[in-house]
């Protein structure tokens, strides 16, 4: 059982009506979608611009949306269905949400803490309010925080970025397998968004969750993943180890989503602090080599 696929997801289709109730059409949001989480804890980034599906496909693992179409499996047992679905306690156990915009994760009327606590009460991993204490506590260590630094406080007290780290503890809280993340930085300041990704790296690595990291940032992807798939109009349209995929784009619009990285400022130094720079062909074609521009 231990080596199963974390998630496979296997000619997935999600069709919607488009157009007036009388004459309206039908089209796939998602179309044919076939990928492979495997047994080693990764990130799986999907990648795509607004519209292409990836909000749809990530409602689907997490059983938010039902398939039109397809199959989709986490550690061999089938999402949806009669035979040997997996119930929903057990499910939200295994697989976590992190949104876009984390001041609507949280009620406005708890105390963060408080937030915490029934997460792990109502996923009854811990028994007593001390276990869940403990829970919340060893969560937010894994992204820097702690109950003690949040203690009494408020969604409305917490910045953007403090408040998406909060999301990522109240995803771990369970200890997932995995982590379906949905542009979870681009709500977030430019300027703490490495911070939030590189955690989301320390977390496969110290953790071993497995991450679907959901973006139309190709260069987050970049640096992030084990493997990147691109998204168009409902389909995956190119997939592989992104090193492979941005040096040799097969797909013109691939190429308009590296094309979409800002080749100066803020995204290179960045990129530059965390020691790695991003390949485009406009830096290639300057410098020779992939190093940022030497004015970035
Ligand atoms: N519940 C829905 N009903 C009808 N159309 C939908 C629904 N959800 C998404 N869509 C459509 O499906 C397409 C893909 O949307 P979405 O999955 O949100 O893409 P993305 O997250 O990449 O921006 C869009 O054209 C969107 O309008
Ligand atoms: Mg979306």
């Amino acid at each position: 059982m231990s080596d199963a696929p974390i998630l496979e997801v296997r000619n997935v289709s999600r069709s919607y009506r488009k157009g007036g109730f009388f004459g309206g059409t039908h089209f796939k949001a998602v179309d044919e979608v076939s990928f492979t989480l495997p047994a080693k804890p990764q990130v799986f980034s999907i990648v795509g611009e607004s519209g292409s599906g990836k909000t749809t496909l990530a409602r689907m693992v997490l059983r938010l949306v039902e398939p039109s179409e397809g199959d989709i499996r986490l550690l061999g047992r089938p999402l949806t269905g009669k035979e040997g679905r997996i119930n929903d306690l057990e499910f939200r156990r295994l697989v976590q949400p992190i949104f876009q915009n984390p001041f609507e994760a949280f009620s406005a009327y708890l105390p963060i803490e408080d937030y915490l606590r029934r997460t792990a009460l109502n996923l009854r991993v811990a028994k007593t309010v001390e276990e869940a204490n403990q829970l919340a506590d060893r969560a937010l260590r894994s992204v820097n925080l702690s109950l003690e630094r949040i203690r009494g406080k408020y969604i409305r007290q917490f910045s953007g970025g403090e408040l998406q780290r909060i999301s990522v503890a109240r995803a771990l809280i369970p200890q997932p397998k995995l982590i379906v993340a949905d542009e979870p930085v681009s709500m977030v300041d430019a300027s703490l968004r490495m911070s939030i990704v590189n955690l989301f790296r320390t977390i496969v690595e110290e953790q071993g969750v497995s991450f679907i990291y959901i973006t139309h940032d190709l260069s987050t992807a970049y640096y992030l993943s084990d493997q990147v798939a691109i998204m168009n109009r409902g389909r995956v349209v190119e997939s592989g180890v992104p090193t492979d995929i941005l040096d040799n784009p097969t797909e013109a619009y691939t190429r308009e989503l590296m094309a979409a990285i800002p080749t100066v400022g803020e995204r290179w130094s960045e990129l530059e602090d965390i020691g790695r720079t991003y390949p485009t062909h406009s830096s290639r074609q300057q410098t020779g080599s992939n190093q940022p521009p030497a004015n970035a």
